[in-house]
């Protein structure tokens, strides 16, 4: 019985929850492994559009156990805002497991984000402000409070004063703010002991667990390839590993024990925040296909910025990786245009790129080298087989496939849960 990854190819928002969704009947588990609240999924069942942001696109799965595994920082505020909301909306959330290794974004880590953004001025990243960067920071500078530290009151007061020794001091001298006071922190986080309680578990021993009794286990990344803080476009990154490396640190399960890797590679592309973007469009099929694609932040509700389908990115996700099948998403945006450029390449000073320039210098003088597609004049949104597509349709498709290293499983030709094309199993044989 398998274990998939799933990540996104490009800049974030290429469907991922949508693609965890329709796999949900056939999953028993769902983890999320890198992140928090800065991602923002959209699911649509029915007609009815839910938002989902720290807690896994498998919560609205009725069997699957949906977990937030230690790789992933918490917003507890967050995290029981988004249950109350699920529950009024009918879902159980009871199932939810959450990692005592996990980290906690504490209320002077969002200050900071927000304050070292404001500080940055022309030279910001364009976070969400949802504290993860400084959380992150704290966690690999051995000062990060862990979801476990809130069931020893003593040890979280000595984890919040050592961090707040430092960070009062930045607070004050460099940004000029008020220091923040470690008792109310720690009573901050203290008031959602009670509630947390029920849910917190050895996520890496249950996983485990599972898998040798043959579950199904899917690891759900936040955020994509190119935000990855190894892999991406570094500093216009998130600070964790959304890369299918990720899945193994920030679950606990190994390697070895992975069988498949889903990477999700929208029609076109789309970036939220700053930072070198090749096909970027600043023309009117841009703002067509943020209007058409309803290409709007998920969390932060800025215009994302769109550009062509890159398939020097597609190749270098497929790569990183180690993709096995491809989720092609919102092809159906495309419908009733004359032609689609695909870029193909780069060229960067007379000379061509095939694959990621090793400089990023170079990625951002990157000038993409297009080869055009014939469009279709057809509303695809109906249609449910290969074979349903117009001819320009498959031909894209295969277009895309031939020049990406994995097979394309998954079509996606419209936002909801059965728009959806599959040509092949991502599951094998489960
Ligand atoms: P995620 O962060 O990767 O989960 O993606 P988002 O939810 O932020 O953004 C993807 C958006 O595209 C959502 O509004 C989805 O409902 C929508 N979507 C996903 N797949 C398709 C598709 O195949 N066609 C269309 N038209 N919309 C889609
Ligand atoms: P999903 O999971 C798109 C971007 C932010 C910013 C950079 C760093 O919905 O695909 P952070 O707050 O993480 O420190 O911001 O990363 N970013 C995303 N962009 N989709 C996301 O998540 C993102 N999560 C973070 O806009 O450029
Ligand atoms: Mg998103």
């Amino acid at each position: 019985m398998p274990v998939i990854v799933l990540v996104g190819a490009q800049w974030g928002d290429e469907g991922k929850g949508k693609a965890t969704d329709l796999l949900g009947d056939r999953l028993d588990y769902v983890v999320k492994f890198n992140g928090g609240n800065n991602a923002g999924h959209t699911v649509v069942i029915d007609g009815e559009k839910y938002a989902l942001h720290l807690l896994p696109s498998g919560i609205l799965s009725p069997n699957v156990v949906p977990v937030i595994g230690n790789g992933v920082v918490v917003d507890l505020n967050v995290l029981f805002q988004e249950i109350d909301g699920l529950e009024a909306r009918g879902i159980d959330t009871s199932r939810l497991r959450v990692s005592s290794n996990a980290h906690v974004i504490a209320s002077y880590n969002r200050s900071l984000d927000k304050v070292s953004e404001r500080y940055l001025g022309a030279r910001r990243i364009g976070t969400t402000g949802r504290g993860i960067g400084p959380t992150y920071a704290d966690k690999m500078n051995r000062v990060g409070i862990r979801v476990q530290d809130l069931f020893d009151e003593s040890i979280l007061r000595q984890k919040v004063t050592a961090a707040l020794l430092f960070k009062n001091q930045v607070l004050s001298k460099i940004y000029n703010r008020s220091a923040v006071k470690a008792e109310e922190v720690v009573q901050e986080l203290l008031s959602y002991v009670d509630r947390l309680r029920p849910y917190v578990a050895d996520t890496a021993l249950e996983l485990s667990q599972a898998i040798d009794n043959g579950k199904v286990v899917l690891c759900e990344a936040g955020q994509a390839t190119l935000l990855d803080v190894d892999h991406g476009t570094y500093p216009f990154v998130t600070s964790s590993n959304a890369t299918s490396g990720g899945a193994c640190t920030g679950s606990g399960i190994p390697p070895t024990r992975i069988d498949r890797v889903v990477a999700v590679l929208k029609a076109f592309t789309s970036r939220v925040g700053e930072g070198p973007f090749p096909t970027e469009l600043h023309d009117k099929w841009g703002d067509y296909l943020r209007e058409v694609g309803h290409e709007y932040g998920t969390t932060t509700g800025r215009p994302r910025r769109i550009g062509w389908l890159d398939l020097v990115i597609g190749r270098y996700a497929q790569r990183i990786n180690g993709v096995t099948d491809f989720a092609l998403t919102k092809l159906d945006n495309y419908d009733g245009m004359d032609e689609i450029p695909v870029c193909v390449a780069y060229e960067v000073n007379g000379v061509r790129h095939d694959e990621m320039p090793i400089n990023q210098t170079d990625f951002h003088h990157a000038t993409p080298i297009f080869e055009t597609l014939p469009g279709w004049k057809q509303d695809i949104s109906g249609c449910r087989k290969f074979a349903d597509l117009p001819r320009e349709a498959q031909d894209f498709v295969e277009f895309v496939e031939a020049r990406i290293g994995a097979r394309i499983s998954i079509v996606g030709v419209g936002p909801g849960r059965e728009a959806v094309i599959e040509r092949h199993s991502v599951l094998g044989d489960a």
